[in-house]
């Protein structure tokens, strides 16, 4: 099973400890990182074994390999010996592991340390991209005895990632350390036990002083409570979110807070991939049982799906696949979570009495559009770019017009419910009112897609002209339920609902 490793990255051995003492109950290993230390505290580092009571990888990074250390080789290896040198019959006191770079040949230092019963972990590292020739690389780096293999690599892309779980599997029994670093390789780390790795290294981000040790660390506490890593093996089902930046998305935290109130084998996973192709490629490869697609792959999955849904036929977008016997299923739970939300909102069971105003014409709102119809709404699409007003009001025989004087005045006949659905005014300190020429009379319902920030400006003008209004919260919460019954097949668990919270959610689905 693989461990959690706690990188220790403070300036002093003292924060060091009081460090992991906060979060030893998550960690299996830690990694003094030396090269973080200030100068006269790297002096110290003897004892700190001793200190700590957990098994410790001493590390001391050069610059070249994303570390800290700019002395010469010299130095350094004075430091790794001064760290080792508390020979002692009780190895609680010693360093458990030496990290050694596989261009570092001191043989009297390997010698010596594997006298302590300290263990070589012989890293290499790639801080600007992934080798071409990756499972030969991490067959032939230099061991012995049982030393193991450290292969740290930067992902430029999801295709990177993909290089690294294939090498792992070809590279033969040897205990080994993988991993992609940034945003590409996040699955790497989270997914350690599937990529073959001993360990995933982590932070404790919530640190001020104690920044992530390389691009990409999770922190500890989340991958312990949110992830539940150590119950992840190979028989864990593998779920996940793909799109683009997907800087921070709400769905880890909804799917895997379910998972564990289920008492569910099932784990739900970042992929932020540069190409929905090769994220599609990675989840194959990864057995994922099923994807969240969001901005922008959500029209671009669509030739990787061997079924679809009517709604993604009709919609053009999909933003659920799951896996089937023939391949990947794609369907739309956009559309359902949107309607129900707004039925729900509205106290409505259709919408055949009422006029409707859609602003945007993208894909968010080609999904709200298909709906709107199926429930019998006399609509108006405006948007900004006339031409794609158009089109999506044409698919519908809807009303259509640009968001300027003229088409806001064709407002006030599809005003009874108002839908929002671009990203004006999404996220923190953004003005943007896509309709500020637009006079509420305090009568219209509005709803605006964007759950982060919980009022946009333009939700913000409604309401405080006397509007009912509602964000995309409840919409977002919907379609995952959806997501959820596609994913898993059953049922989902209602009672849950009050326990499960979106957390740091950015409006990215
Ligand atoms: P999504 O899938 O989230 O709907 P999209 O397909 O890229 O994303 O569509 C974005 C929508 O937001 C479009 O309707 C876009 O208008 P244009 O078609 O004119 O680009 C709209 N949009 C984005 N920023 C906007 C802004 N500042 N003001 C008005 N509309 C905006």
């Amino acid at each position: 099973m693989a461990k959690i490793c706690l990188c220790l990255t403070a300036k002093t051995l003292d924060r060091n400890l009081e460090i992991l003492g906060k979060y030893r109950k998550h960690a299996d290993i830690a990694e003094l990182r030396v090269d973080c230390l200030a100068p006269d505290e790297r002096l110290q580092i003897r004892n700190f074994p001793q200190q700590a009571d957990i098994p410790l990888i001493l590390t001391i990074r050069r610059t070249v390999d994303g570390g800290h250390f700019e002395g010469g080789e010299g130095a350094r290896i004075n430091l790794m010996a001064r760290g080792l040198a508390f020979a002692d019959a009780d190895r609680r006191r010693n360093f458990a592991y030496l990290d050694i770079e596989d261009d570092l040949n001191v043989p009297s230092l390997e010698e010596a340390t594997r006298t302590f019963g300290t263990r070589i972990i012989r890293s290499y590292h790639n801080i600007k991209g992934t080798d071409s020739n990756l499972a030969e690389k991490i067959r032939s780096m230099p061991h012995s005895g049982d030393d193991i293999v450290k292969v740290s690599v930067t992902a430029n892309s999801i295709t990177d990632t993909i290089a690294l779980l294939r090498a792992g599997k070809r590279s033969g029994k040897q205990e080994k350390i993988l991993i992609a670093m940034g945003r590409y390789g996040i699955c790497s780390r989270i997914l350690a036990e599937q990529f073959g790795s001993f360990l995933c290294y982590t932070s404790a981000l919530t640190e001020t002083d104690s920044p992530a040790a390389a691009p990409g660390q999770i922190d500890i506490k989340e991958l312990a409570e949110l992830y539940r890593f150590r119950n992840i093996t190979a028989a864990t089902k593998v779920y996940g979110i793909t799109g683009y930046p997907l800087n921070v998305t709400a769905s880890p935290q909804f799917f895997n807070t379910v998972f564990r109130l289920e008492s569910m084998d099932a784990v739900y996973v970042p992929f932020p991939a540069n190409a929905v192709g090769g994220c599609i490629e990675l989840a194959n490869a990864l057995n994922v049982f099923g994807l969240s697609v969001t901005v922008p792959y959500k029209e671009s999955v669509i030739p990787f799906l061997a079924e679809q849904s009517p709604e993604v036929d009709s919609i053009g977008a999909c933003n659920t696949v799951s896996r089937g016997p023939e391949g990947w299923t794609g369907a739309n739970t956009d559309a359902g979570g949107f309607s129900d939300s707004l039925l729900e909102f509205t106290g409505r069971k259709n919408l055949k009495r009422a006029r409707v105003t859609v602003i945007g014409a993208g894909g968010a709102a080609r999904a709200v559009a298909s709906e709107l119809r199926r429930l019998g709404a006399k609509t108006l699409i405006l948007n900004r770019t006339i031409l794609k007003a158009r089109e999506l009001a044409a698919l519908y025989d809807f009303a259509w017009g640009s968001l300027d004087s003229q088409g806001i005045e064709m407002m006030g006949k599809y005003n009874d419910i108002i839908i929002q659905t671009t990203s004006a005014g999404m996220g923190e300190n953004n003005p943007t009112d896509p309709a500020a020429l637009y006079r509420f009379n305090g009568k219209e319902e509005v709803m605006d897609l964007i759950y982060h920030p919980a009022l946009t400006p333009f939700l913000k003008r409604a309401a405080d002209s006397g509007c009912r209004v509602q964000n995309g919260y409840d919409m977002l919460i919907r379609q995952a339920r959806y997501q959820y019954t596609l994913f898993t097949g059953k049922e989902f668990p209602e009672h849950l609902l009050p326990r499960i919270k979106f957390e740091n959610s950015d409006g990215e689905g």
